[in-house]
């Protein structure tokens, strides 16, 4: 459910008509509802009630301070992959000790940063990142709280491009070393065993692989224990999947949690749930304004004034997402079949195929919806285009909480060398 509804003619972010945002801030930009954010934060967070569990939202969704700060509100704890997200999370407010740090490459630095700050944990993912983080607790003369992510080998997510819990998928440690890796765990210094984490995928929209996955956490969470280790925590990562169209039918919150409470009953551990998508998927759109329509002999394309550099998910994962016109068509108004694309000079910025929408003209403007997970986070510069702004709705007013730069700021980072500059 989300807070995206025509309201008089026009497609509102709750109170707030999406036609006006876009006359302020210009196109393209992110749109986020808050009252969304917050409703499936509690969507979620109710339907673990009774179980003891930290929900971890996974900032790479979304990062933006403004989403944060309304999610640290709802009491969420944060997952972060760098050390930049740890930061991120904690300006928002989110205390240290409901950050967990997950990720295949943390630095020595970003593993100081960790523990000076006191995480809740470190998901750890391979031999040698232990190894590192032994000796960095160690010379800060403290314990780090670890949890090795496992490799349960079950494929899984909506495209391959985001399995992650395979064999030959470069995540977690192989299941046949975990055991051996735990054991060697117990004996280094600075590390201090407290957990068992996994991460399948993501855009899973059917609980059956998540099952068999933690099944298989359980099944090794027991072993563990029976050779000595204090395992009282189970990371089972994010994953669950969204509708991103009319008749997509992913497994809801409660049937996710209701699987969780039946795999880990008795275990007696803290389940962390990592989600990311879940909450911030639905809750966002993107606007853009059609630039112009170009006849071919195949196709129409509708050229907007997004680009994949905006919106990455249809170049890199054939992603679909919802085109709506902000003013609504009447009825029986008339249908066009486009080919949407922005002007980036890539043949894979395109956003849609042979998409029927309704007749589109210069200067109309759209929405991609579900764009609130993995939108403004993966937008770059590319073709050397400002970073997209974007803007939080609450009930009937909005800020926005990241601004367009400017050209100067964009161009300040560099510089032209020495030598070109000093004549001799
Ligand atoms: N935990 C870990 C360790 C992860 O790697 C991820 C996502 C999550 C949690 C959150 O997963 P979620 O609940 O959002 O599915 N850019 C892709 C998705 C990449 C997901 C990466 N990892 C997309 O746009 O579909």
């Amino acid at each position: 459910m989300h807070h995206f509804t025509y309201q008089d003619g026009c497609l509102h972010c709750e109170g707030v008509n999406l036609e006006q945002i876009a006359d302020e801030v210009g196109t393209p930009c992110y749109v986020y509802s808050s009252a969304t954010l917050v409703r499936h934060a509690r969507v979620i967070a109710s339907a673990f009630e009774g179980q003891d569990c930290l929900i971890a939202y996974s900032v790479k969704s979304n990062g933006n301070l403004g989403v944060l700060s309304t999610l640290a509100q709802e009491g969420c704890g944060a997952d972060v992959v760098s050390g930049g997200e740890l930061q991120r999370a904690m300006r928002a407010g989110i205390p240290a000790d409901r950050i967990v740090f997950s990720g295949v490459g943390k630095t020595a630095e970003e593993m100081r940063l960790a523990l000076q700050a006191g995480i809740h944990q470190f998901n750890v993912e391979s031999a040698a990142e232990l190894r590192r983080l032994s000796e960095v607790a160690t010379m800060l003369g403290t314990d780090a709280p670890v949890a090795i992510r496992v490799n349960p080998d079950v494929a899984a997510g909506g495209h391959p491009n985001i399995s992650t819990g395979k064999k030959g998928d470069k995540f977690g440690v192989p299941w046949s070393d975990a055991e051996d890796l735990y054991a060697e765990a117990a004996t280094l210094p600075g590390i201090k065993v407290v957990g068992v984490d996994v991460h399948i995928g993501s855009q899973i929209g059917d609980l059956v692989p998540m099952r068999a996955a933690f099944e298989k956490v359980v099944g090794l969470t027991k072993r563990l224990r029976d050779a000595g280790h204090e395992i009282s925590r189970i990371d089972l990562g994010g994953g669950l999947g969204i509708p991103y169209k009319e008749d997509d039918a992913p497994a809801p919150p409660s049937d996710y949690a209701a699987m969780i409470a039946d795999v880990t009953q008795d275990l007696g551990v803290q389940v962390i749930l990592e989600p990311g998508r879940v909450i911030t998927g639905n809750a966002g759109v993107m606007l853009s304004t059609v630039l112009y329509e170009k006849a071919a002999p195949e196709t129409d394309f509708l050229i907007i004034d997004a680009g994949m550099n905006d919106l990455m998910r249809p170049a890199l994962y054939d992603a679909h997402h919802d085109i709506l016109p902000i003013k609504q068509a009447g009825a029986g108004a008339e249908r066009k079949t486009y080919d949407v694309v922005g002007p980036i000079c890539e043949s894979t910025d395109k956003f849609a195929k042979a998409r029927e929408l309704t007749a589109l003209r210069p200067g109309q403007r759209i929405a991609f919806m579900s764009a609130g997970a993995y939108g403004a986070v993966l937008s770059s510069t590319y073709n050397a285009r400002p970073l997209v702004p974007e803007v939080l709705v609450n009930g009937s007013s909005f800020d926005v909480v990241r601004r367009r730069p400017e050209f100067e700021e964009m161009i300040a980072l560099e510089k032209v060398p020495d030598w070109l500059t000093q004549k001799a």
